[in-house]
């Protein structure tokens, strides 16, 4: 079994981040310098993933050009002298194949999913959600992987997180196999913290068998009358083996507002080239403490 396709579901307004989404994609929000779409889609590409699809709605064609070449950007500044610029725009059109499909109608994450369907045929396939940005030395999506090949079926990345943010979430219930692994017997679409089967909740990653298309076909409208991928799991986990493996990672919340504030420092400390100013930034606006 072997893992070649990835689902980048796109269609999202992008409303908890007005105004600056009123007009582009929140999915091209830079985290420092480089788009959030493209944090997700290098880490599929470096889990090994080299066809990708994007599952867009209306006004996301940024996101498509994004990974084509800029014949003009390119082409003025290599006459200027200026390649190595231009091979930073040239390798993100190299990195993978890109491939869309519109979801019309925002239906929910499940809906999105189920759109892939006619690209990813009867393969296994990962899925990454835009929002979510995850810090690890091993790609968490190579993570999922790694274990879907293993146990042969389907996983969801989980982590543990406070019992006040469990209904911000997917949360996951089962039986602990071992210090990461867990069988899910049950999800809860954003439980309240009283119906949540435990603190293990999704952020966005996901491994899944091709078998998720039936289920999601026949999954009726769950949480905010939409079609719910936490709702299809729950049914395929009633059918056939599904794992939540606790990844190791940091992750962010980008779309949230301070959460991507969070990632935005992060990675701007992690860049030799520009951690040393931040820092003095910071300590800056601390009024010189910190
Ligand atoms: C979606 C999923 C949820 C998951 C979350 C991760 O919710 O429905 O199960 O835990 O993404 O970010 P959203 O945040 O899009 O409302």
């Amino acid at each position: 079994m072997k893992i070649r396709k990835a689902v980048i579901p796109c269609a999202g307004l992008g409303t908890r981040f007005l105004p600056a989404t009123k007009a582009t994609p929140k999915e091209m929000l830079p985290i420092v310098d480089v788009p959030m779409i493209q944090h997700i889609v290098e880490e599929a590409v470096a889990s090994g993933i080299q066809d990708i699809v994007i599952i867009t709605g209306r006004n996301k064609d940024s996101i498509v050009d994004h990974f084509d070449y800029s014949f003009e950007i390119e082409s003025t500044l290599d006459k200027k002298g200026k390649s190595d610029l231009a091979d930073i725009s040239r390798r993100i059109a190299k990195l993978c194949n890109i491939m869309t499909i519109r979801q019309k109608n925002p239906m929910g994450l499940g809906h999105a999913v189920l759109c892939a369907e006619p690209i990813i045929g009867d393969e296994p396939f990962a899925v990454l959600l835009g929002d979510d940005l995850i810090d690890a030395k091993i790609p968490c999506t190579r993570q999922l992987i790694d274990v879907a090949e293993r146990e042969k079926a389907s996983v969801v990345g989980v982590m543990e997180v406070a019992e006040r943010d469990v209904s911000k979430y997917g949360i996951v219930g089962g039986d602990k196999v071992d210090g990461r692994l867990t069988r899910v017997k049950t999800l809860v679409e954003k439980p309240a913290p009283n119906e949540a089967p435990s603190r293990l909740a999704i952020p966005g990653r996901y491994v899944l068998m091709p078998s998720i298309f039936e289920v999601l076909r026949n999954t009726k409208p769950g949480k905010g009358g939409e079609i719910q991928l936490t709702d299809g799991l729950k049914s395929l986990a009633e059918k056939e083996k599904l794992f939540a493996y606790a990844f190791d990672g940091t992750r962010y919340d980008t779309g949230d507002r301070l959460g991507y504030i969070d990632a935005t420092l992060a990675y701007a400390l992690k860049r030799p080239e520009l951690a040393a100013d931040v820092r003095a930034l910071m300590k800056k606006h601390l009024g010189g403490q910190g």
